[in-house]
């Protein structure tokens, strides 16, 4: 295929601007394994992906699956249920809470957090939720208004009766034990809190302090609040454990998937809850028109099986820590801005010193020269969240792009 000529200008023309996606850094021709191509046939190794990509771009198995599922059936009326989808439902609720748990589908990670928060709601009759200030859970008006309390006041008044604590990453507010101490007395001072959402690992990849989702755990229970976890990003072996709250010694009463799990083909994202919870039959909590799609159903079923079959948990494990020796070699060896590496499995940030006039514009841009693609996390920590099938060779070449760009600046 030739290059596309005028492609910005086109794109910048047709998409409404905004943060993140138009203007667009390039344009691709290809997405195959862990390289991502543009239209000129430069080629750079993925260490961003959206986090969709844990078994690698266009994966063969999963594109058959999706070819094949649309010639059986390709769309399923929600008064209708499918092989596929409660094939789908059997795996992932075998999985969390002993298998004692109930699912339901999304189209979108946003989607799905509002389902949980709705589901919080009806289960306890209680309408509070409280969230971490500076934290993600998606745009729709229920999952926006958990990030901050001061969104931009042009998008208008937000869902109300959310409450906001400094989040265990905020050192200088007082870090995880700041965190205890808000929660414990709002929940002192309140009885009508649903739930907490919070994701067990921030996507900036702050590990938190051991025992931290324990001790929260347990002053929800004190409380009778549901403790959700948004695994959007981190969950489907991504931190090395099927789901990343298995690192914490907790266990939510409803566990949030999404992402990688349509493949990094198709969009999909599932509620898992605890099947107390299964109380509020009387509702639509997540009437979506394509709830059990087959199509994306199966394409979620097979992303499973793929991690499942290629040993992609422990994998992400293995090279999680390999990649952790080779950043305190290169630090031992003192010829690298790199100042170390943090997060679990393959879901990373790498920290480094900044040279006077190093922007981040800049450095994402260094990056790409060198064969990598990553978005930065501060001003001097970027993302190296690989596929979890990456060889331990392309891993290695990965590592070097990042140092020697960031040394070359
Ligand atoms: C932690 C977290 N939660 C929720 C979402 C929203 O998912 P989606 O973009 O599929 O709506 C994201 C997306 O980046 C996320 O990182």
């Amino acid at each position: 295929m030739t290059a596309l000529p005028g492609w910005r200008e086109r794109d910048a023309a047709v998409f409404l601007h905004q943060h993140g996606s138009t203007p667009a850094l390039g344009v691709l021709r290809a997405a195959s394994g862990v390289w991502l191509e543009d239209e000129a046939g430069r080629r750079v190794i993925d260490l961003h992906g959206n986090t969709v990509h844990h078994i690698g771009h266009g994966h063969p198995r999963l594109i058959a699956a999706i070819k094949d599922q649309l010639d059986r059936l390709a769309f399923a009326p929600r008064r209708y249920s499918n092989d596929v989808a409660i094939t789908l439902g059997e795996k992932l609720t075998a999985r969390f809470r002993g298998g004692q748990s109930r699912m339901l589908l999304a189209t979108g990670g946003s989607d799905a957090i509002e389902i949980a928060l709705r589901l919080a709601r009806a289960a306890t009759g209680r309408s509070g939720i409280i969230a971490l200030e500076g934290s993600y859970h998606g745009h729709g008006f229920g999952a926006l208004a958990l990030s901050s309390h001061a969104l931009d006041p042009r998008l208008g008044s937000q869902m109300p009766d959310v409450h906001h604590i400094t989040p265990y990453w905020d050192e200088p507010l007082g870090g995880a034990d700041r965190m205890l101490r808000d929660l414990s007395a709002l929940l002192g001072g309140r009885s009508d809190i649903a739930c907490l959402i919070a994701e067990p690992m921030r996507s900036s990849c702050i590990v938190p302090p051991a025992g931290l989702w324990r001790a929260v755990q347990s002053i929800c229970d004190l409380h009778r609040v549901k403790l959700i976890f948004d695994e959007i990003p981190a969950g489907l072996g991504k931190t090395g454990r099927f789901f990343a709250h298995e690192h914490f010694g907790a266990t939510p009463d409803i566990v949030v998937l999404g992402k990688a799990l349509g493949g990094g083909i198709l969009p999909i994202a599932a509620v898992l809850a605890d099947a107390g919870l299964d109380v509020a039959p009387e509702l639509a909590l997540g009437h979506y028109t394509h709830e059990k799609n087959p199509v994306t159903a199966r394409a979620a079923l097979t992303t499973i099986e793929i991690i499942e079959d290629e040993g992609l948990v422990g994998r992400a494990e293995r090279l999680g820590l390999v990649l952790e020796a080779q950043i305190s070699e290169r630090i031992a060896g003192k010829a690298t801005l790199i100042t170390g590496v943090r997060g679990l499995g393959l879901l990373r940030a790498i920290s480094f010193r900044t040279r006077p006039g190093m922007m981040e514009a800049q450095i994402v841009a260094a990056g790409l020269k060198a064969g990598v693609s990553f978005t930065m996390k501060g001003p001097n920590v970027l993302g190296f969240s690989p596929p979890l099938v990456i060889s331990d060779a392309d891993l290695g070449y990965a590592l070097s792009a990042v140092a020697g760009a960031l040394d070359g600046m």
